[in-house]
């Protein structure tokens, strides 16, 4: 349902915002784009909506090239844009009216859509009351007012507050009822990727670090972490810890913070040899391994810390 093949932007000033992505999205998967501040994914988003031209590569969504065939790729698409684009003076109503005669959806549909959005008893409130969840739910009701077949979300929950976070999350994850819609979403959240996405690709600086399904990428770790954090640099214990065969090739620090996948040999086990090593161990602890990890081995930096 999406395609996309060698993918790359150049932004004026020679911002290498896009450097050659390949990927491509089976109909009915929900799959995300997953990257901190700056790693590429709105500009990749805006190419398969068509409001940036690629610099060069290419990309198909419903079959349809971007570039060569872009109304019929627009027209098949429809995109939750990173920042609001409903207008805020007008009625929730108005806002999904107007768009429907655009498209000729019949009026019928937006008492549908906005029913099964929780909108109904707001709808002819001024956009402006809305509170932050119930704007994010009108825009996704305004997308799929063209009854899309690929639906793109760029970061549909940022800013919002945990709990409409969550419900957020319910109503996106009850898009894919019946496998009629193709959803593609970006987030630099890794619990938000992980409880909608049926595949991943990590994006670090323009550039896809790692693509699979969620439980793959965490099952590169093992499955489970001894977690050590150290008075100092980290890096000087990992060496220790690599020394000593305590430590395998997956290891890596941040800072002073060692994670230590398992693989196959106990936690219990594994931290009595890092007892006797002496290390300046300030605190020991162990856990699953989360697409956090995965994605600080790919690129030792911190999600959301990362430029
Ligand atoms: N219109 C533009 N002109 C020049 N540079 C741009 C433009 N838009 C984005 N960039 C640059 O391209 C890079 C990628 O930006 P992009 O918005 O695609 O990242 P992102 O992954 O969506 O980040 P965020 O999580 O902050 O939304 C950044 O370095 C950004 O500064
Ligand atoms: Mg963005």
């Amino acid at each position: 349902m999406i395609e996309v093949d060698a993918l790359t932007k150049v932004y004026p000033g020679g911002i290498e915002a896009v450097k050659g992505v390949s990927f491509s999205v089976d109909p009915g998967e929900v799959f995300g784009l997953l990257g901190p501040n700056g790693a590429g994914k709105s500009t990749t988003v805006g190419m398969l909506t068509t409001t940036v031209t690629p610099t060069s590569g290419s990309a198909r969504v419903a079959g349809h090239d971007v570039a060569t065939e872009p109304i019929a790729a627009r027209s098949a698409s429809s995109v939750v844009f990173q920042e609001q684009v409903v207008d805020r003076s007008l009625s929730g109503r108005r806002n999904l009216a107007l768009h429907a005669s655009l498209w000729r959806t019949p009026a019928a549909r937006i008492d549908e859509l906005a029913a099964s959005f929780g909108l109904d008893g707001l709808l002819d409130r001024p956009v402006e009351t809305y509170s932050g969840g119930q704007c994010r739910r009108l825009e996704i009701a305004r997308a799929l007012v063209s009854d899309p077949r690929v639906l793109f979300l760029d970061e549909p929950t940022v800013g919002l507050d945990p709990r409409i976070r969550h419900e957020l999350l319910d109503l996106i994850d009850g898009l894919r009822d019946g496998g009629a819609l193709t959803l593609l979403l970006t987030t630099h959240y890794l619990d938000e990727a992980e409880r909608l996405c049926d595949r991943v690709a990590i994006i670090h600086r323009g550039e896809i670090v790692a693509l699979d399904t969620p439980a793959a990428l965490r099952s590169a770790l093992g499955d489970e972490i001894v977690e050590l954090r150290v008075d100092g640099d980290g890096e000087r214990s990992l060496v220790r810890l690599r020394d000593q065969g305590v430590a395998g090739e997956a290891a890596f620090a941040v800072g002073s913070t060692l994670t230590l996948p398992l693989a196959n040999r106990g936690a219990a086990a594994t931290i009595a040899e890092i007892e006797v090593l002496e290390l300046p161990v300030t605190s020991i602890s162990t856990r699953r391994p989360s697409l956090d990890d995965v994605y600080l081995r790919l690129t030792g930096g911190r999600l959301h810390e990362a430029a």
